[in-house]
């Protein structure tokens, strides 16, 4: 039985947490650390291959345990098990939010409206596995009978960054004979750029919507058939050509593509919670359906993390709880993700998705406003690139950015001495980012007294240090399913939907409305706001010219 549980700010962990904040704020991890020698080695967690250092937090042992009985105290443990389950946790849209089900393993069942939904599963891996082999065989064939060498993914959001980024992290593991290109925007140039060195005939589409609707991927789908019939010259070519990942099947045929090159999912994926499911062709295609196999290994062994052990080990958990603490006490209004593996250069902007697009509201689930913050700004770029530019705001500037530095201890391309510098800049900049550098200390270097306060710092800046051996597929799996369950637990102390995006309709629907509107001949009235109807206006007569 699920027991009540108190709105977020009434939950006496949050009131104790309000006190606390005020009596340890001023503390300093200089001090915090001196006191207690164990520290470095007490605060981490490790699991399934992942190892957390999080003691360079602003946080206490009686921080940490208010934190997790905060997360009691907001039916965290029920609300995993829900998720777990199939309950119809996304309530805006009455549906189940079962990325999990993508990584469950065969002999699993969860059941969704009266069905076990892990055969399914199971048998659209396969599907994508057989087609994988053929494309990367050669045995899959275009139109005029040539080994397909280029393979563009057409998708945005969700059914974009996912699969870039999983490119991008496991290109070590990919078929280098084959071309890889994600086109997203609706910007012409997107398409122009991705294909304009390709011929269509070894060329292969892979159109991936969740909807099948979405305006700006339907436009570069429709741009594609075009390209591709200018000099294939039959419609037929299309089946060869183009495939499609949805769960509308009836759109997917509408646009042509036989329904029998379509690989499906379910409403209770969410798109930026899909790179595992058949929106992953083009990494499967990339990696091979073993290594793909091996990445949903990796989620799913984070999924048993989170359900199973203890919040007080529970890194997911206590990830989250970090991110409240920030978010809500200190009010830190970002989060900077900082991975020292070029690999990962795209992960940052998955994670802008994942956790923004999912922890952005401003409502609780009962559609009350909330009296708190919510989702903080996630952003970042690869170490060491980010040092030479934003990090002088982290470590000197007047904001408090929290850290995730993620590094691997073995390179997957060892090179000279390159590793063993790169990983001394993650455990340098921890270093830095928490102890900083007083004026003593600068004084105690000869520095003349003028410039003393430009060179001190303050230290004090929190980070998490998440290590792990190196970058396998299946390590991808279980980092992007720590950072889901992550944005789960914050969610459900913040008592927030983290399932819907209503956010970014308001836009769709009055771009809709505009797009004829910018017709140079259209003479219907404009009846926007002053500002918009003189964009409009001057734009139309500058298309003009
Ligand atoms: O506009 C936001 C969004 O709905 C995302 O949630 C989703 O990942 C993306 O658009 C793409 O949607 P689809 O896969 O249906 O084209």
């Amino acid at each position: 039985m699920s027991e009540a549980v108190a709105p977020t700010t009434s939950r006496p962990a949050w009131k104790a947490l309000e006190a606390h904040f005020q009596a340890i704020k001023g503390q300093h991890l200089r001090d915090i650390f001196a006191a207690d020698a164990t520290r470095g080695e007490r605060l981490t967690a490790e699991a399934t291959g992942v190892f957390l250092d999080y003691s360079k937090n602003r946080v206490t042992d009686e921080t940490l345990k208010l934190l997790f009985q905060l997360a009691k105290e907001s039916g965290l443990k029920d609300r995993i098990d829900a998720m777990f389950r199939g309950d119809k946790i996304n309530i805006t849209e009455n549906r189940a939010v079962l990325h999990v089900a993508l990584r469950a393993t065969k002999d699993q069942s969860i059941v969704v409206d009266g069905v076990n939904v892990v055969p399914e599963v199971h048998e659209v891996l396969d599907k994508m596995a057989a087609f994988s082999g053929r494309v990367r065989s050669g045995e899959w064939k275009g139109y005029t009978g040539k080994k397909i060498k280029n393979v563009i993914n057409i998708g945005i959001g969700g059914s974009d960054l996912g699969p870039v980024m999983a490119y991008e992290a496991l290109k070590h593991y990919s078929d280098r004979s084959i071309n890889f290109r994600f086109v997203s925007n609706v910007d012409g140039t997107d398409f122009a750029e991705a294909t304009q060195d390709l011929d269509p005939e070894d060329t292969l589409f892979i159109v991936a919507s969740k909807t099948f609707t979405t305006l700006e991927t339907m436009t570069n789908a429709n741009s594609a058939r075009a390209w591709t019939l200018a000099k294939l010259k039959d419609d037929a070519a299309v089946a060869k050509h183009f495939v499609a990942v949805s769960t509308a099947a009836k759109e997917v045929s509408k646009f042509g593509i036989d329904t029998a090159n379509m690989f499906g999912f379910w409403d209770w994926v969410g798109g930026r919670y899909s790179m595992d499911s058949a929106i992953g062709l083009s990494t499967m295609i990339a990696i091979g359906p073993e290594n793909f196999r091996a990445m949903l290994a990796g989620f799913h062994a984070m999924d048993e993390h989170f359900r199973t052990t203890p919040f007080e080990k529970n890194l997911p958990v206590i990830m989250g709880l970090l991110e409240v603490w920030y978010a809500d006490f200190f009010e830190a209004e970002t989060v900077a993700v900082l991975p020292y593996d070029q690999y990962l250069r795209r992960f940052p902007a998955y994670l802008q998705q994942l956790t923004m697009e999912s922890n952005g509201k401003h409502v609780t689930l009962d559609g009350r406003t909330v009296t708190y913050e919510t989702g903080p700004i996630y952003w970042g770029e690869p170490g060491t690139n980010g040092q030479h530019s934003f990090y002088q705001l982290i470590h000197q500037g007047t904001r408090l950015i929290p850290c995730d530095l993620i590094a691997f201890c073995k390179s997957l391309n060892p090179v000279g001495k390159h590793h063993d510098i790169l990983m001394s800049n993650v455990f340098a900049q921890a270093e830095a980012l928490a102890f900083g550098k007083t004026a003593e200390q600068v004084k105690a270097e000869g520095v003349a007294d003028a410039l003393v306060p430009h060179k001190t710092f303050e230290g004090n800046r929190p980070s998490n240090v998440i290590l792990a051996d190196h970058l396998t597929p299946e390590m991808l799996g279980k980092l992007v399913a720590l950072y889901e369950h992550s944005v789960f637990t914050q969610g459900v102390v913040w008592e927030i939907g983290s399932f819907d995006q209503w956010g970014v309709e308001l836009g769709k629907v009055l771009a809709q409305r505009i797009i004829p509107e910018l017709d140079a001949s259209s003479s219907a009235e404009l009846k926007h706001d002053s500002s918009t109807n003189a964009l409009i206006r001057r734009y139309r007569s500058c298309k003009a010219k």
